[in-house]
Parts: C-alpha cells; sequence; structure tokens
C-alpha cells in the first residue's frame, strides 16, 4: 500500500506536525506501506519529502505534490525545473497535521474531492471537533458535561465585571479553532482580560471565555473499526509540573518536566467506566470517525466535564493518544494498522 502521509503546515503546530509523524511514520512498517510523505510548508506549499534515517525531511523548494481532483489517488509531481510528471497511485491519504487548517475539514475534504481513501477523521467530525464554540454545542446538546462558557466575536467582548460575574475567576480565554493551547490565558483580574482578548484574537476571530474547572487532565482515545464500532482507551492523566498555570504549549513540548502522563490514569473503577462511555457519546455527539482523544477535567469531588475533542492527537513521543491505547493492549504500530484498514473500507 502506498500511503502518503501529509505533515508540516500552516497552523501554529507546524513544530508538532513533523513530530508527530516522524513518529508515525516510523511506526508504518515498511512491509506492509510504502511511504510517500508530503512536507507542507508554514506558506501552505506541499513539496515531496523523504524519511531518511529516521527523519523526515523539510525541504524548503523542490518538488510540489498535487493530487489529481477525480484521480483515485493518482498525484502530479511538479519540479522547479523541467515537465510535470505522474507519481505511482497512492491507496490512502494520510493528513498527520494539527489545527487549521488540516484538521478542520479541509484536508479531509481534498481526499473526498480526489477520490482517495482518507485515514483518520473525515470533514464533518474534523470540522466541529476543531471550533470548541460548536463542539461545545453539540456536546451540551446531546447532554454530555462540559466547562460553562460565553462565546466571544471580535469587536463584542463583554464587560470585565458581567463576564467575570457570569463565569467567575479565574478563567480562560482561548481561540475556537486553535490547538496545543497557543493563543490560550489565564484571566485572574481586568488587565489580564485585555491582553487575553489581544493574544486570542490574534490567533482567531473567535474566542471561548471559560469557567476555570480546578480539577485533573484526564484523556481518552477512540478508535473505531473498519465496521464501525468503537473502541475507547483507559484514560490517561496529565499531571502538570509546578511551574506552569496549567497544560501550556511549553508544558507540553519545550520544557520536558513540564508534564507527566499517568496512564492508565488512577480513578475509581466507576468514574473510569463513565469517563470511557462518555467518551464515546463524545465522539458521536460532534460526527466523528476513525480516530479522536477526548479531553475531560476531573474536579475533586470525581464530577467530570468534557473539555475537547482532538481528531489528529498529538503522536509524538511524548503524546496522549499512543499512550493510552498501548495501556490498552493496542500496540502504535496496531493503531496505525487498524486506522489504515478504517481508512480502506
Ligand atoms: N493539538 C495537539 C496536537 C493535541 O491535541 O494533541
Ligand atoms: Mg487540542
Amino acid at each position: 500500500l502506498r500511503i502518503a502521509v501529509l505533515f508540516g503546515g500552516r497552523s501554529a503546530e507546524h513544530d508538532v506536525s513533523v513530530l508527530s509523524a516522524t513518529n508515525a511514520v516510523r511506526a508504518m512498517d515498511p512491509e506492509k506501506y510504502d511511504v510517500i510523505p508530503v512536507f507542507i510548508t508554514r506558506e501552505g506549499v506541499w513539496l515531496l519529502s523523504h524519511f531518511e534515517g529516521g527523519e523526515l525531511t523539510q525541504p524548503a523548494s523542490g518538488t510540489e505534490i498535487c493530487p489529481v481532483p477525480g484521480g483515485r489517488g493518482r498525484l502530479l509531481a511538479i519540479p522547479p525545473e523541467g515537465a510535470p510528471f505522474e507519481l505511482p497511485a497512492i491507496s490512502a491519504l494520510f493528513p498527520v497535521l494539527h489545527g487549521l487548517p488540516g484538521e478542520d475539514g479541509a484536508v479531509q475534504g481534498l481526499a473526498e474531492v480526489a477520490l482517495v481513501p482518507l485515514i483518520g477523521c473525515g470533514v464533518l467530525g474534523s470540522a466541529t471537533a476543531l471550533d470548541k464554540d460548536i463542539a461545545k454545542r453539540l456536546l451540551l446538546q446531546a447532554g454530555l458535561p462540559a466547562a460553562r462558557s460565553i462565546t466571544i466575536r471580535r469587536g463584542e467582548a463583554p464587560k470585565f465585571a458581567a463576564l467575570s460575574g457570569e463565569l467567575g475567576l479565574p478563567l480562560f480565554i482561548k481561540p475556537a479553532r486553535q490547538g496545543s493551547s497557543v493563543g490560550v490565558s489565564k484571566v485572574t483580574g481586568e488587565d489580564d482580560y485585555l491582553a487575553a482578548l489581544e493574544l486570542g484574537f490574534r490567533h482567531d476571530g473567535k474566542l471561548l471565555a471559560e469557567e476555570f474547572i480546578k480539577g485533573r487532565e484526564i484523556e481518552c482515545s477512540v478508535l473505531e473499526d473498519a465496521q464501525g464500532t468503537l473502541f475507547v482507551s483507559r484514560p490517561g492523566e496529565i499531571v502538570t509540573g509546578q511551574s506552569h498555570g496549567f497544560y501550556s504549549y511549553e508544558a507540553k513540548y519545550i520544557d520536558e518536566a513540564g508534564a507527566q502522563l499517568v496512564v492508565p490514569a488512577v480513578l475509581p473503577e466507576a468514574v473510569e467506566a463513565a469517563i470511557r462511555e462518555t467518551a464515546g457519546k463524545a465522539f458521536q455527539a460532534l460526527g466523528c470517525d476513525a480516530m479522536a482523544r477526548v479531553d475531560f477535567f476531573v474536579t475533586e469531588d470525581m464530577r467530570f466535564l468534557v473539555n475537547e475533542l482532538n481528531t489528529i492527537p498529538g503522536f509524538t513521543n511524548i503524546s496522549m493518544y499512543a499512550k493510552a491505547m498501548a495501556a490498552s493492549g493496542i500496540a502504535y504500530p496496531d493503531v496505525i494498522d487498524r486506522l489504515i484498514a478504517h481508512g480502506l473500507t
């Protein structure tokens, strides 16, 4: 099988995608898969990459790659000089992209248009999950627990007193469509609020102000098999170091001591079962298929709330998706095999 793996991309999570894709490709059995890595530059140009010595090349320029609409996997290669040529057709497109655009349904739609099987979640679930405002409405509508929030559009920010009166303090300001905590601020007072709005609006025209939930960060991996049956992993816990106020971008990827994963999370049996069941329901409520990581907050009194869903969860060495699956008996190469089998069905 020839699998085109897309990575990099225009989002703020470009570097995370490079790490994720490198790990994913390392886990793809070369006996089974012929990987065609495609590096998407920060400007959005698709370039032919190579997997060499365990690493993916990130060319600054070179041969551009383009799936042919309706082409059933045909790929056009456009070298900087000389005539365009065709590569052998691919069997599937596997986007390992985080954030916008890439995890939001855009690339997933391209696979549909190109009539090529897609590995991972499809257009609808990708789009709903990436927009925290839309996702929250769907979760609440399905009767699932989520933190209280207020959506803020550019130019329509409520007065601080009104917002803090409604949500309490501290509160969080987050861009609606960003991942890895990019652009997220914890707000404790009016001065922070203005700075948080400014930072948030740099990343999106729509923000969420969300109540602060004092609780543990618990995550479950969901994997759908080719027959449509959901497998929900045992939950894992992210334990954030004292120095980070929350599970920020730094804590996630830069400061190695910033966060620790405890898998499986230590939870009462009944709570674990309820969380796993809710993870499956959240996946369905958002219209997801194939794969997602469902993130929760669990309070001291064992109340839990769905925080968000990530349809292309981090696949780095320190990421939860694979660790939680492994703790549930599904090793990383197996996850990849199952995802590919799902995509090809
Ligand atoms: N958005 C990052 C990659 C995650 O959720 O894992
Ligand atoms: Mg995320």
